[in-house]
């Protein structure tokens, strides 16, 4: 039965708020499976801004049921931020809109100070992590000394685990940084009353998406970050710590691997990144600010100026292949008027070697150079332009011409921020999908 995923075919920061706020409307369930609140995914509605970094898009939308599944890290803090500041602008975010997975593990404010701590303590080989404790909790996931929201709802556990994995970081706190100990009994109560707040929202979530979607609920995977900062598959180890693709759905939202359908991938019409490691399509000097300013390129959690730099095709080739999309969407073309020829990365060539797809084997991207192709630019507005054809000549063929390179369709255009600034080219629903938008139903169970 229908399902679709979207997902980030570059670094990240590839515009999957509005694409997902934009699909939302013809489904039933969003689910966010992976990362924490790292994220920020930017809506604009009607002129209003929205950035969520936990909540799925789909909040936004009346009568959708959104997920935050199993293997997302959730901040508590963030999150009850993030419901409070939706209430107070008007958006109910009641237990039948937001399930929260009773078996996602939890970031607390220990793992907050040692991922800062351990970016000082690389020095220059830190990661640039958006400090939000993402390494440390999914860490702590892994050595089987994490929480999970499950343990918040009851006291007496709550209390007796979090007391045992902050006698741990507290002894890396003082003894391997030097820093002054974290309070662990303001913790404690702190985190055991957050618990009691989230209770309402707190289900067997993995139960219900798979119930869904045997009842055949259409369910949108809402992908965080992208393929290339994948902890597995991507520039290791200048990564975050999940499978950012839809091969992270299966375990992450605890649905089998068949029920993740059509993966949709959504990749800029150029590349940014944020953090350190390889990216070698990377602009410098003015052309860089250029662009930066142009697409606003600053970081919607932290801030900090995206690195900016050309359409690097064989990045975004290895994204779809290893997500096998079956197409995707090319967003913020409109950012490119004005900005003169465009350079397009067509193959890496290392040690004498050529690649056309990103090579995942090799230690590190050292010593790469790159092989490019120059199209046109234009300098007539795109931003306005509703269909293919109204388009800049300039601007279609740069679109094709992408298009052939990464060997995937380009199935929709994204020219604004705005819900309709986009450009239809090809279906983004299977053919089993219904042609209707879905009749709210509310609760999952
Ligand atoms: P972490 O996920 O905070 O551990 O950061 C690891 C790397 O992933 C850093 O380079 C971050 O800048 C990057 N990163 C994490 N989340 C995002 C995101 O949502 N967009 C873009 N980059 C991200």
């Amino acid at each position: 039965m229908p399902s679709l995923s979207v997902f980030g075919a570059q670094w990240g920061d590839e515009g999957k708020g509005k694409i997902i706020d934009l699909l939302s409307d013809r489904v039933d369930v969003v689910v966010r499976y992976q990362g924490g609140a790292n994220a920020g995914h930017t809506v604009v509605v009607d002129g209003v801004k929205w950035v969520l970094h936990l909540i799925p898009s789909g909040i936004l939308h009346e009568g959708k049921v959104n997920v935050i599944a199993t293997g997302v890290a959730i901040d508590p803090i963030k999150l009850l931020e993030e419901i409070d500041g939706l209430e107070e602008r008007g958006v109910s975010v009641g237990p039948e809109r937001l399930r929260i997975a009773a078996n996602a593990h939890v970031i607390f404010e220990q793992h907050k100070r040692i991922d800062g701590l351990s970016e000082r303590w690389k020095g220059d080989g830190r990661i640039g992590t958006t400090g939000r404790g993402i390494g440390p909790a999914y860490s702590d996931k892994a050595s089987r000394t994490g929480l999970r929201i499950c343990d918040l709802l009851d006291p007496a556990r709550c209390a007796e685990r979090l007391r045992a994995n902050l006698a741990e970081k507290n002894a890396v706190i003082g003894k391997v940084h030097g820093e002054e100990l974290l309070d662990v009994e303001a913790i404690v109560q702190r985190y055991v009353e957050i618990g009691a707040r989230l209770a309402p929202f707190v289900a067997d979530t993995g139960a219900e998406l798979r119930r869904a979607h045997r009842d055949g609920r259409r369910i949108l995977f809402e992908g965080a970050q992208g393929v290339m900062l994948d902890i597995d598959h991507g520039t290791y180890p200048f990564v975050t710590s999940s499978n950012t693709g839809p091969g992270g759905i299966p375990s992450g939202a605890g649905v089998p691997p068949h029920a993740v359908g059509r993966s949709i991938g959504i990749a800029k019409a150029y590349c940014t990144r944020v953090g350190e490691g390889p990216f070698p399509s990377e602009m410098f000097g003015d052309d860089a600010d250029r662009l930066r300013a142009a697409g606003h390129e600053y970081g919607t959690t932290t801030g900090r100026p995206r690195r900016a730099g050309s359409f690097d095709a064989v990045a975004v080739r290895y994204c779809l292949d290893l997500a096998g999309a079956a197409g995707w969407i090319m967003t913020k073309l409109d950012v490119l008027s004005g900005l003169g020829d465009l350079k397009v990365v067509t193959g890496y060539r290392i040690d004498g070697e050529e690649f056309s797809e990103y090579p995942a084997h090799l230690p590190s991207l050292d010593g790469v150079e790159l092989i490019t192709e120059t199209l046109p630019g234009w300098t007539e507005d795109a931003a306005s332009a509703r269909t293919f054809d109204a388009l800049p000549d300039a601007a279609r063929r740069y679109v094709e011409r992408v298009e052939e390179l990464v060997a995937t369709p380009i199935v929709m255009v994204s020219v604004g921020a705005e819900r309709d600034a986009v450009i239809d080219r090809e279906p983004i629903f299977g053919a089993d999908w219904p042609a209707s938008a879905p009749t709210p139903e509310g609760a999952l169970s």
